[in-house]
């Protein structure tokens, strides 16, 4: 049985970028969202071997310390061409002061590396696995992905992280280079493109009363 997400939901992100894509998501559902970092919780070490357990490893930590509901997200790019890397290291490749420049750099040469210069060698796909978790508990998990092809140099200062080096398949701008409305927003509103916005409603099927 699905269970309901009602009152206050703890969000386990420290990224003020996911952040606020997920308070906006939230919002119209009547749901009161408090981030760890206002309550003061840790960030647990990601230990898992895909998204969707380190999905689950942020959201249970969060759940049994704030003795709430919590929600968590991993996600990250996957490249193609690169056997899938950096994947779940996609924040990592950022080092200590997530210098997403220097990782979108990285891609790129090691893309050349292996001769990857026409899009059909570029494709790549950003994962959401989202997970909330019940201090009983109870698990809801669903996973989505936005697929694209990787563009060099990157375009647009929009979004965050590796944005500005992906254009979303079918689409003539990077995700830099969209609104938020357009990269994140869901229907009527926006276009619901991004990984996120698609996991998203997958979860709120399942986990929200409907708007
Ligand atoms: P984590 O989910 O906090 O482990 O980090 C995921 C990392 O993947 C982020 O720091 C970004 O580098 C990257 N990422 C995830 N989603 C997006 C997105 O929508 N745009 C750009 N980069 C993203």
């Amino acid at each position: 049985m699905h269970r309901r997400i009602t009152g206050k939901l703890v969000i386990a992100t420290h990224n003020p970028g996911k952040l606020a894509e997920m308070k906006e998501l939230l919002a119209p559902h009547g749901i009161e969202a408090v981030s760890a970092g206002e309550l003061g919780l840790g960030e647990p070490e990601e230990t898992g071997n895909d998204f969707r357990s380190n999905a689950a490893i942020k959201a249970i930590a969060a759940a049994q310390a704030a003795k709430l509901p919590a929600f968590a997200d991993d996600s990250g790019i996957v490249v193609d061409a690169l056997d899938g890397a950096p994947g779940i290291y996609s924040a990592r490749w950022a080092g200590p002061t997530k210098d997403f420049t220097a990782a979108m750099a990285q891609i790129e040469r090691l893309l050349r590396e292996r001769g990857a210069r026409t899009p059909d060698r570029r494709t790549a796909h950003f994962v959401s696995a989202l997970c909330v978790a019940w201090p009983d508990d109870h698990l809801e998990q669903v996973e989505a992905r936005a697929d694209g092809t990787l563009v060099w140099p990157p375009r647009g200062t929009a979004g965050f992280g590796y944005d500005p080096m992906f254009l979303p398949d079918g689409h003539t701008r990077t995700f830099g280079e969209m609104t938020s409305i357009e990269k994140h927003g869901l229907p009527p509103l926006g276009l619901g493109l991004s990984h996120r916005a698609r996991a998203f409603v997958k979860l709120a099927e399942i986990c929200l009363e409907p708007r």
